[in-house]
């Protein structure tokens, strides 16, 4: 029996570079894998280390068959350009369809069945794609990650606040390198059927995290919960524009709702340990 090959797209980004990473570390050969990405010269790290690296666009179906010619298992890594994410999404499902593969785990929205986050419906509208298209696939359902507000540590501490509108609404957030390993999991489960996987570690209060950045940096940092419009002002004052400024202001809202919360235990499940603590994570970037 030949082993299955996989491929990995986005696999010159954060998330897909890291799967491709920890599906070598779990000791797939090099051999068996494709790293698919727009420029190569993005994954040179990746092909000296015997990764096949295979040229294609999202936006450019011709581009997508050939990379993905005789491929069993496809992590596809959702497209970074909002709006047009659908459509990149449906293309790169068709040419896994033709190509005969076997099947497609795609990186979704946490909750993706109710929730009301803005960036959702493009990722509803690539599950439905899934569905029709009529390949086995697997969703993974990510919440948000743990960068999203570790890489912004630094103007925490400089402010000695942070600021939004989630209010009460708890963050089940996760580091994408738990993402990525919940991925190569995933690709490498041999079970049949369609699957679905809420994936998000363990919830906390952008009020909790403000704590724990003041225990971890003995610098006092509080969190300030602002009406939407005033946080959509502020937002502006930083410098955002004003489409930019509502769109990060509808996040904390959603996230005020709920909908970046779950206490599925899908993830620690999948990889068979629980999710990097937060605690971790803010004592990782003080080093
Ligand atoms: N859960 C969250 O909190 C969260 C946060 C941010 C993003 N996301 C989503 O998760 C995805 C992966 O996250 P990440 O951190 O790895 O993002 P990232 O570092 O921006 O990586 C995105 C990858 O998609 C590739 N890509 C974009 N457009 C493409 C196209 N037209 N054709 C082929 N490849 C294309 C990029 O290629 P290049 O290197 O050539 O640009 C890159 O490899 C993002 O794209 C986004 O959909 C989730």
């Amino acid at each position: 029996m030949t082993m299955p090959s996989y491929a990995v797209t986005g696999a010159s980004g954060h998330l897909g570079r890291l799967a491709v990473q920890e599906l070598l570390a779990r000791g797939v050969p090099a051999s068996d894998i494709v790293a698919v990405v727009r420029s190569p010269g993005k994954a040179t790290d990746l092909a000296e280390r015997g990764v096949a690296v295979r040229e294609a666009d999202y936006s450019q179906p011709q581009t997508l068959g050939p990379a993905l010619a005789s491929v069993d298992r496809l992590l596809l890594v959702s497209s970074s350009h909002a709006g047009q994410r659908a459509v990149h999404h449906s293309n790169v499902i068709e040419a896994a369809k033709t190509a005969g593969a076997a099947r497609i785990v795609y990186t979704s929205i946490l909750n993706a069945d109710d929730t009301t986050n803005p960036l959702a419906g493009e990722h509803q509208d690539t599950e439905r794609a899934l569905h029709a298209a009529g390949v086995p696939f697997t969703l993974l359902r990510n919440g948000w990650y743990t960068e999203n507000y570790t890489d912004q540590l630094g103007q925490y501490l400089q402010r000695g606040e942070i600021l939004g509108a989630a209010g009460h609404g708890r963050i089940s957030a996760a580091t994408r390198q738990d993402y990525a390993t919940a991925a190569a999991a995933a690709l490498l489960q041999d079970k049949e059927g369609n699957r679905t996987y809420e994936l998000g570690g363990p919830a906390f209060l952008l009020a909790e995290l403000a704590q724990l950045i003041s225990e971890v940096t003995a610098t006092p940092v509080t969190y300030r919960d602002l009406p939407v419009e005033e946080y959509t002002s502020w937002l502006q004052e930083t410098g955002l524009d004003e489409e930019t400024a509502h769109f990060v202001a509808a996040l904390d809202v959603s996230i005020a709702h709920g909908d970046l919360e779950t206490n599925s235990q899908d993830l620690a499940r999948l990889f068979g340990r629980p999710a990097t603590p937060l605690t971790d994570v803010v004592r990782a970037w003080r080093r």
